[in-house]
């Protein structure tokens, strides 16, 4: 199921905290870095804080800028984002200000969290998820139900930690401010648990005033059926492959991407690629990794269109060579259509190999756009 595109956002001190303990907020952003944030507001369709937030910092969560909530309203859009957040207990101030300033309002919360909101009268939209919550259930009802395609998660901790580790956040915004807290009962970023293998990628540093903003994007891929922000990432690069590929009237072009469980890249490959003019993507990907490279058994192959089953020119399909590789996971967003070969069935090859295999139909007009001569 697709989900929305999902943004943490947080600034920590030098030594990591959220906030300090005292009543008030610590402002820990520059105002050039506030404005920022009002503008990363702006362009999404929610906003979402967990229920702590609410508790210690009673936020508004709005787009502040006139001139950017004008542009929202000429585009279409609700003047201010959906303000969203979460709690398991239901126990919130109904007075907070995050009820009473803005558009619309939702709880995502247990059933026995709705109890209580409705006992003390939340003025939102509440969506119980039965006896706990699931993070990619919400998700998935955001992005179906309320048509959410770009979510900015405001904090705190214990919400940022879970979309993390669940491979659910598609990118880390985080501000760097030069100072400390000291106080070991502080709130801190990230909890203990398990993350991402390896690294994230950083993809901008950028000085705003006297903090650092730093974007990274998650690299591991997911392990299973269901997939994560990194699945995404790396299957978007691999439909970009395909649009190198030199054209053809006979043969599909399609990008491919090998990458290791800790989110190493291995080799990246397009179809006809270095001038041989039958080389599909993942068998180019393939050829540039040593055949006993330990890390191939854990590795997945991103690719845009589903790894060939049969073929003329090599002796092995795709498929086949996946499987000989020892990969045991394939991403891909298109099945292959009848254009060359009838009943074309990779995925069925590999499943039947030991493989999985976790098509992403919301990338197939993407791995299509290359070949739209072809299925014309
Ligand atoms: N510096 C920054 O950028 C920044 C940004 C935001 C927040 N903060 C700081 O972060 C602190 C708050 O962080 P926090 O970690 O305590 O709170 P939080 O992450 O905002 O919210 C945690 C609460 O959300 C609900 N929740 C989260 N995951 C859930 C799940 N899987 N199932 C059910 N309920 C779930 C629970 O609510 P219930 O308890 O109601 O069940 C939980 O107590 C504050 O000090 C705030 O100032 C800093």
């Amino acid at each position: 199921m697709p989900l929305p595109y999902v943004l943490l956002s947080a600034a920590v001190s030098l030594d990591g905290c959220l906030d300090d303990t005292g009543p008030e907020r610590l402002l820990l952003s520059s105002p050039a870095d506030f404005d920022r944030v009002d503008e990363v507001r702006a362009c999404v369709d929610a906003i979402l804080v967990g229920a702590g937030t609410i508790r210690a910092d009673n936020p508004r969560l709005l787009v502040n800028s006139p001139e950017r909530r004008a542009a929202r309203r000429a585009a279409g859009r609700p003047e201010y984002p959906l303000k969203v957040t979460v709690s398991g207990s239901g126990d919130l101030d109904p007075a907070a200000r995050f009820w009473h300033t803005g558009g619309a309002k939702l709880l995502y919360t247990t059933d026995r969290g709705a109890e209580r909101a409705a006992r003390s009268g939340i003025a939102a939209d509440v969506v119980p998820l039965g006896a706990a919550l699931d993070w990619r259930r919400l998700l998935e009802h955001l992005h179906d139900v309320r048509g959410v395609r770009r979510l900015m998660v405001e904090g705190g901790g214990t919400v940022h930690t879970q979309l993390l580790q669940q491979g659910l956040a598609d990118e880390l915004q985080l501000v760097l401010a030069p100072l400390f807290v000291g106080d070991p009962k502080a709130p801190r970023l990230f909890g203990p648990g398990t993350y991402q293998p390896g690294r994230l990628r950083l993809v901008e540093t950028r000085q705003i005033e006297d903090v650092v903003l730093m974007r990274y994007e998650p690299t591991a891929p997911g392990t299973g059926p269901a997939a994560t922000a990194a699945d995404h990432h790396w299957l978007s690069l691999a439909c970009r492959l395909a649009k190198r590929c030199p054209p053809s009237e006979t043969a599909f072009s399609v990008g491919a991407v090998v990458v290791a469980a800790d989110g190493t890249e291995l080799a990246r490959g397009h179809s006809r690629e270095a001038g041989d003019p039958v080389v599909h993507a993942e068998e180019a990907a393939l050829a540039k990794i040593a055949a006993d490279d330990p890390r191939l058994p854990g590795a997945t192959v991103y690719s845009s269109l589903e790894p060939c089953a049969r073929r003329a020119s090599r002796p092995l399909p795709c498929a086949r060579l996946i499987l000989a590789s020892g990969v045991r996971r394939v991403v891909t967003a298109w099945r292959e259509p009848d254009t060359f070969v009838e009943g074309a069935d990779g995925s069925g090859v590999l499943a039947a190999g030991g493989a999985e295999v976790v098509v992403l139909p919301e990338y197939e007009e993407r791995a299509k756009a290359p070949n739209r001569h072809l299925a014309g």
